[in-house]
């Protein structure tokens, strides 16, 4: 009974000389690759430090279906979520739910992270999360292949479908029947909606709707990018299941040593070099190609934030598991273990996280001048938008009705459905 007494006595007074008293907190943070583990690492390191407890919040991997189930969540007023992990492209979509992050950090510390990626996560002067690692999409190749066969890395998209057609014939040639030239993501996912648009962007063909809410989709650079990837599936240098891959998919086939080349996210990197991955020590990264000798380099630009719930009964402790997770050290332990993209530009001067993942400082420029998607500009659309997009860009890979016919249709769509872009 004393005991007791003393015990609520102790509580009270911790709560009262404002030590948090503790709480569970629970967090949704991905499935993708190493995500979810290495989230949980991190998470349980601040929660035993502050003697809270982490409740791990199960999330589907495909971005579209998390978008969904963050909005049923969040929309019900759940309190089921304190901490949500939103992707670079949702901030606008689910702003109204977020905690404004502005009056708990510091100008000073804001300051660290990239510039762009903080404007991108405040919406109408609210900071609705913090950055906590950039993606953007890059080339995997297998050095050892291009080694044995002679071949450069291709600065053109029609460069790689030539080596890939050298090593994979030539591998043929040796009994390797099992190896192709190229995987992606053409899953009619998100994930094309990055593919495609980089496609089109290194064609110098603009990036679907333009920055003042015109829909660009239809232009004959375009027509032509989608034409050439189109070629690259029908004519077997990317194998026809790439129409069901995603990330993981084309990350499977490529570790297992079934690839010349692959698009992907930084993610894979660590992946690729761990210790029981057969292709360990066996992959280069480079930006990704130009569309011909007039495109450009481009690559989609990715990533995630973290966000406080303002359902969240425990908002306090919250953001401070979203301030621990975005710090510098624990991102520097997130780049060794994982290679996930710091968002803070100190860290790409780190010794060590060079040597891990030295493609983040070959690769800088692919990183800072990553091609946004028309998230902005289409408002609370972005999602119908996305979709109408990669389903055109899909049915033309699969060879239902071509570039020509499928973007006509769809600049029709989307100009509808933003009256005119005006959206
Ligand atoms: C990666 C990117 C994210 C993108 C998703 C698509 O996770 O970081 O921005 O939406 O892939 O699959």
């Amino acid at each position: 009974m004393h005991k007791t007494i003393l015990g609520v006595a102790a509580t009270v007074a911790l709560t009262m000389s404002g030590v948090a008293s503790a709480a569970t907190i629970s967090i949704a943070c991905g499935s993708v690759g190493q995500e979810y583990e290495v989230c949980k690492q991190g998470a349980e390191a601040w929660a035993k430090q502050n003697g809270h407890t982490i409740r791990m919040v199960s999330v589907p991997a495909d971005a579209n279906e998390q978008l969904t189930f963050f909005q049923q969540l969040l929309s019900a007023k759940s309190a089921d979520l304190d901490v949500v992990r939103i992707d670079v492209i949702w901030t606008g979509l689910l702003a109204q739910h977020l905690v404004d992050l502005k009056p708990k950090v510091t100008d000073e510390e804001l300051g660290q992270f990239f510039k762009p990626l903080v404007q991108n996560n405040t919406v109408d002067g609210k900071l609705v999360a913090l950055p906590w690692f950039t993606d953007a999409g890059i080339l995997y190749y297998r050095k050892d292949l291009l080694e044995k066969y002679k071949q450069q890395v291709p600065t053109t998209w029609q460069e790689l479908a030539t080596v890939a057609k050298t090593v994979t014939d030539g591998e043929k040639k040796a009994g390797n029947t099992k190896l192709v030239g190229f995987v992606f993501q053409a899953k009619a996912a998100e994930s094309l909606t990055c593919n495609a648009l980089e496609w089109i962007d290194s064609f110098g063909g603009g990036t679907v709707v333009d920055e003042t809410g015109k829909v660009t989709v239809n232009n004959p650079k375009a027509v032509e990018a989608i034409n050439f990837f189109a070629g690259l599936v029908s004519s077997g240098v990317a194998p026809k299941g790439v129409l069901n891959y995603s990330e993981e998919e084309s990350r499977g086939v490529f570790q297992s040593g079934q690839a010349v080349f692959m698009r992907n996210w930084p993610y894979a990197w660590a992946l690729a070099n761990a210790k029981d991955s057969p292709v360990k020590d066996k992959v280069g990264v480079a930006v990704l190609p130009k569309g011909g000798p007039g495109g450009k380099n481009s690559g989609t630009l990715g990533g995630w934030q973290l966000s406080v719930s303002q359902y969240s009964k425990n908002q306090e402790a919250a953001i401070a598991l979203a301030k621990y997770l975005t710090g510098a050290e624990e991102q520097k332990r997130r780049a060794l273990v994982a290679s996930f993209n710091p968002t803070r530009p100190a860290l790409y001067e780190d010794a060590e996280i060079l040597k891990a993942n030295p493609f983040f400082g070959t690769l800088q420029n692919t990183f800072t001048n990553a091609v946004a998607r028309p998230s902005k500009a289409t408002r609370g659309q972005y999602s119908k938008v996305s979709s109408e997009f990669r389903n055109a860009v899909h049915s033309s890979l699969s060879g239902q009705g071509n570039a020509e016919k499928n973007l006509k249709a769809l600049e029709d769509k989307l100009n509808r459905l933003s009256r005119n872009g005006k959206w």
